[in-house]
């Protein structure tokens, strides 16, 4: 069975050829990043006109590379929801005519399914039950996957993503769009004890997040070293700043799983690319002796082949999407 996976809720357009539940034959992603930088975040409007620039070209080089055709393919899988309400439409409705014209059923699929199982793509795959800490720059979640297609939301942030918070934190450092890889490289020459970052635990025992107060304590930090006449420390505030999140994220998720008693624990989403967040959070379940599994960073990021995959195991025993089915703001999971 050959699935040709379809994404384009924020800004990247991505295509993807998936054969049978865990064969990628081609995988291509275009990045909006050139676009936006400038802006220092996303523009909607800007990123559902570069979708529609961008859509056929690359979908055709994912059925070229994969070296397919349309006659080959037997389901086109296409993110439903949540993202930017402009560019999900883009993709679905681009769908939607694609199947019309010709005949190739289609299913829609809900993005945090295919971070959350972004890691079947790899050779070294989880067994159910997991616990699933999906952090990117809308979300910060985390989920108890039973199957391929059954998730409980567990914990998931107040207000600002993981994602969202290293982007804002890099754009009052003076760094560039998008801020969490730039961020992360600052942080390898800093300290990560040199500044003590605030940590939001929430109530007791809550495996919810909230990082719009660590971005207010840095800001904070850096008036006040201009205010004292300081040379910002860049390299330690990127490393103090990023080891406050990760802690956070470590220590919820591991709650978590010892609260539901499961044995193993996956990463996803854009920030699970985050290569001190990927150290500290294989290092822990190490100690508690949980067996851990992570994607590869361009599978941590947004792509076609995890929505393929999600959407292969969506199909199996539920009904195709119908041209009446619309996008979605906000997760349905
Ligand atoms: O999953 P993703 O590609 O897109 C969605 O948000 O759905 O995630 C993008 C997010 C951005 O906020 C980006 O700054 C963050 O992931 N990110 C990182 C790293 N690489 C990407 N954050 C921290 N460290 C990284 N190395």
């Amino acid at each position: 069975m050959l699935t040709l996976g379809i994404e384009t809720s924020c800004d990247d357009t991505a295509a993807a050829v998936l054969k049978d539940s865990d064969t990628l034959l081609a995988s291509v992603v275009s990045s909006q990043d050139q676009i936006h930088t400038r802006f220092g975040g996303v523009v909607p409007e800007l990123a559902s006109r570069q979708h529609l620039e961008s859509i056929v070209p690359i979908v055709t080089e994912a059925l070229d590379r994969a070296s397919v055709t349309l006659k080959d393919i037997d389901l086109i899988a296409v993110t439903q929801g949540p993202g930017l309400i402009g560019s999900l439409l883009v993709g679905f409705s681009y769908v939607k005519a694609l199947s019309y014209v010709t005949k190739i059923p289609f299913v829609g699929v809900d993005h945090m399914a295919g971070h959350l199982l972004a890691v079947f793509l790899e050779e070294d795959k989880p067994s159910f039950p997991y616990v699933a800490l999906i952090v990117s720059g809308g979300t910060s979640s985390i989920y108890l996957a039973q199957s391929h297609t059954s998730f409980s939301l567990l914990g998931r942030t107040r207000d600002d993503a993981a994602g969202e918070a290293f982007d804002k934190v890099a754009k009052l450092l003076g760094l560039p769009y998008p801020g969490g890889p730039r961020v992360s490289e600052e942080a390898k020459a800093g300290n990560r004890a040199a500044i003590k970052f605030p940590r939001a635990w929430l109530e007791e025992e809550s495996l919810d997040f909230s990082f719009s107060g660590l971005k207010t304590a840095v800001l904070n930090h850096c008036n006040q070293a201009k205010q004292l006449g300081n040379p910002l420390q860049l390299a330690d505030i990127c490393a103090s700043f990023q080891e406050a999140i990760v802690d956070v994220l470590v220590e919820k998720t591991m709650l978590a799983a010892r609260r539901h008693n499961v044995q193993t624990v996956v990463l996803g989403g854009g920030v699970s690319a985050n290569p001190r967040l990927r150290e500290s959070m294989s290092g822990r379940c190490q100690q508690e002796g949980k067996a851990f599994f992570v994607p590869r960073p361009s599978f941590c990021t947004d792509n076609g082949a995890m929505i393929a995959m999600a959407g292969f195991y969506y199909s199996q025993g539920s009904a195709p999407g119908s041209y009446e089915q619309d996008v979605y703001s906000r997760s349905q999971l």
